[in-house]
C-alpha cells in the first residue's frame, strides 16, 4: 500500500484526527502536558505497560518508550481494538463518566466488550483486548509533516 502524508500543524493539544491507511483508521492524537505526566503512573495497571509482546506486529523500536510514539505529545496508533476489531472511542477526559471506571485517567474505551486503552493505546489489565493499539509505521518528513506506512 501507499503511504499517507498528513500535514499535523493545526492538531491542537487534546485533539485527535483520523486518517486512513491501508483501509484502516490512524488516529493521529496531540496529548496535554497533563496527559503525557499520567502515563508513567499507570503501568501497573496495564498488561503490556512497555510494549513487550509482539513488538514487531504492534510498536516499532521508535516507538518502545512510555508515550509509544516518536514525538512525546503525539500519539500515533491504528484505532482498532485487538480484541475483536471493533473501533474503541474516545474519551480523553479524566473523571467519572457514564459506563467508565470511577477512576477514569482519560484514553479510550472498546464499545464492544468493555476494553479499555489510555492515552498511549496501553491496553488495561484483566480486559478481554490482549495488546496495546498497534503503532502504524511513521516518521516526520518535516516538524509538522507526518508519513504513515
Ligand atoms: Fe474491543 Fe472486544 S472488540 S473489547
Amino acid at each position: 500500500g501507499m503511504p499517507v502524508e498528513v500535514d499535523i500543524s493545526s492538531l491542537r493539544p487534546g485533539e485527535k484526527m483520523t486518517v486512513e491507511w491501508r483501509g484502516k483508521p490512524v488516529w493521529i492524537i496531540k496529548r496535554t502536558p497533563e496527559q503525557l505526566a499520567e502515563l508513567p503512573k499507570l503501568d501497573g495497571q496495564l498488561a503490556d505497560p512497555k510494549s513487550e509482546r509482539h513488538p514487531d506486529e504492534f510498536t516499532p523500536e521508535y516507538a518502545r518508550n512510555e508515550g509509544r510514539s516518536i514525538k512525546p505529545e503525539v500519539l500515533v496508533v491504528v484505532g482498532i481494538c485487538t480484541h475483536l476489531g471493533c473501533s474503541p472511542t474516545d474519551k480523553f477526559q479524566p473523571g467519572p463518566q457514564p459506563s467508565l471506571p470511577a477512576d477514569w485517567q482519560g484514553g479510550f474505551l472498546c464499545p464492544c466488550h468493555g476494553s479499555t486503552f489510555d492515552m498511549a493505546g496501553r491496553v488495561f489489565k484483566n480486559k478481554p483486548a490482549p495488546d496495546n493499539l498497534p503503532v502504524p509505521p511513521h516518521m516526520y518528513v518535516s516538524d509538522t509533516r507526518l508519513r504513515i506506512g
